[in-house]
């Protein structure tokens, strides 16, 4: 396993995220304990993309709590159906939000994040957590983050032991 991560700092967006994949890929499929995963995921993506905050939330009974994560340190437990993270549980899709102002109930753990994207991923085919991403630029997210950050869950979750 490569522990070196290559980022290419000038290309596009989309070619970032077309650099990352096969390296995260290959990364974890190293190791099956969704802890290491989630942990090694975040820090791949900060590096890659310098977000504001890049972390999991784990579902443990009726709260979202928080897992692995790169960033100031974040709110621990978020009921259902609350602030972005609890509406992409109750909602079961991925939320895009370009002004976090804006959205009614938005829990803010950093005065700085602008805008955030949350993606739900599913262990043994259940919805199990959410991703969480934020960043101090407005309208940082749209469909090509939606698309890959959909795609490393995915891939996250499939090969996944967790209990
Ligand atoms: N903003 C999130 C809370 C988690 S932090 O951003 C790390 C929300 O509204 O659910």
């Amino acid at each position: 396993m490569s522990e070196v991560l290559i980022v290419s700092n000038d290309s596009s967006k989309e070619e970032k995220y077309k650099i990352l994949r096969p390296q995260l890929e290959a990364l974890l499929s190293g190791e099956s304990d969704l802890i290491a995963n989630m942990a090694n995921t975040t820090a791949a993506l900060m590096q890659t993309f310098v977000f504001l905050w890049v972390g999991f939330y784990i579902i443990r009974e009726d709260k979202l709590v928080l897992g692995p994560f790169q960033g100031k340190i974040a709110c621990t437990r978020i009921p259902y159906g609350k602030g972005v993270c609890g509406k992409s549980w109750s909602d079961e899709q991925t939320l895009i939000v370009g002004d976090v102002d804006l959205f009614p109930g938005h829990i803010s753990c950093d005065g700085d994040s602008r805008s955030e994207i949350v993606v739900p991923f599913y262990l043994n085919n259940k919805l199990s957590g959410v991703l969480d991403i934020d960043s101090d630029k407005l309208n940082c997210f749209d469909e090509v983050d939606k698309l890959y950050l959909e795609e490393i869950v995915t891939f996250l979750s499939k090969k996944m032991t967790y209990s």
